[in-house]
């Protein structure tokens, strides 16, 4: 029997034969072609601590690969990240003294704003987003002011956030990014901005941050674990999905231009949720210090090859629903992902 032989009909019909979804896997050209979810460097966000001094580097024994830098070598590893094809970077301060009001978050000659000026000067291009919270500020590690009991103040705290936004935003900060977690950030920070005639600065909200166990690295990072307590009263409760739709429904209605999740491996259906609830809002994922610190101790023991892994979880973020990502990775992504075109 030839093809011809074959009653046309019976030829349209799916037979089971016909059912094969691999040959669009068959050759690497084929996977490229039909690949629904990419990753690009343009994707990825460059965390920096900034310390005082110059010359200084420190690094942090749970983030491999990750050190604390002076303004100076800020600078300098800014400058790799636009031939790696990185676009932003996000800035974190650690002060030379902390107070129980976290006073040098807004001062003028601050770490955070002295890079951003540096930076500015250096790096024109990239866009820099800092983080607006108090925790690395406060001799006591929380993220606000505390009244008496140790519960953290939530109208106080929204005016010391709104004299940090303004503080970066002056330096130049492009994007502020309130991660507290303090009801009414974003409006409060909002209003201060344009009050100071700082409306082109945009505001990226962590508008669904749970309390999780994988920021301890970060803590070591930014020597910002809390004294006493922890930051349950305003974090997000991990077994919550309604409510982070509820926290950021509340900053896109108080003007947020984009919006956050974080930690990003253990809440991909939280990412995923915000996502289809905010489609016209850029949505970035942040994958923390505690995931990066898993990936690193099981490649550094042999137990996962770290460059497919950390390209394999970067993409699952995007495919829940990222558009970008705030990530350790991010320079050996950008490697990796300039490597195999
Ligand atoms: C400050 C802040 C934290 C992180 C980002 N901004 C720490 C915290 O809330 O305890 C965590 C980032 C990470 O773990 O990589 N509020
Ligand atoms: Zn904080």
């Amino acid at each position: 029997m030839t093809q011809f032989d074959t009653d046309p009909l019976e030829a349209l019909r799916l037979r089971p034969g016909a059912r094969r979804p691999r040959r669009l896997r068959r050759t690497p050209a084929l996977r490229d072609l039909v690949r629904e979810t990419t990753l690009s460097p343009d994707d990825l966000v460059q965390p920096f601590f900034v310390i005082p001094g110059s010359g200084v580097r420190k690094p942090i024994a749970s983030m491999p690969g990750i050190d604390q830098l002076s303004v100076d070598l800020v600078v300098d590893e800014a400058r790799a990240l636009g031939p790696l094809g990185i676009k932003a970077a996000i800035l974190f301060g650690i002060p030379e003294t902390k107070d129980a009001f976290g006073l040098e978050s807004h001062a003028e000659d601050g770490v955070v704003q002295q890079a951003i000026r540096a930076l500015k000067e250096t790096s024109p291009d990239l866009v820099l987003v800092t983080d607006v919270c108090l925790c690395e500020y406060t001799d006591h590690g929380h993220c606000g002011l505390l009244e008496d009991s140790g519960y953290l103040l939530n109208d106080e705290t929204l005016e010391v956030l709104a004299r940090i936004a303004i503080s970066h935003a002056q330096a130049g900060a492009d994007v502020v990014a309130p991660s507290g977690m303090i009801d009414g950030m974003v409006g409060a920070i909002r209003a201060a901005l344009d009050n100071e005639g700082l409306e082109h600065v945009a505001i990226l909200s962590y508008a669904v941050k749970y309390a999780s166990a994988l920021y301890g690295p970060f803590r070591e990072a930014a020597e910002g674990a809390p004294a006493f307590g922890d930051r349950r009263t305003h974090q997000l409760d991990p077994g919550n999905a309604r409510e982070a739709l509820r926290e950021a429904a509340l900053d896109v209605e108080e003007g947020a231009d984009a919006l956050l999740v974080k930690p990003a491996l253990g809440y991909l259906d939280v990412v995923r949720r915000v996502h289809e609830r905010f489609p016209e809002l850029p949505l970035a994922a942040y994958n923390v210090s505690g995931e990066y610190a898993m990936v690193k101790a099981a490649a550094m023991s042999g137990w996962l090859d770290e460059r497919p892994a950390v390209l394999e979880l970067l993409s699952a973020m995007r495919r829940a629903g990222a558009d970008f990502i705030v990530t350790y990775h991010a320079t050996d992504a950008a490697r990796w992902l300039q490597e195999s075109v």
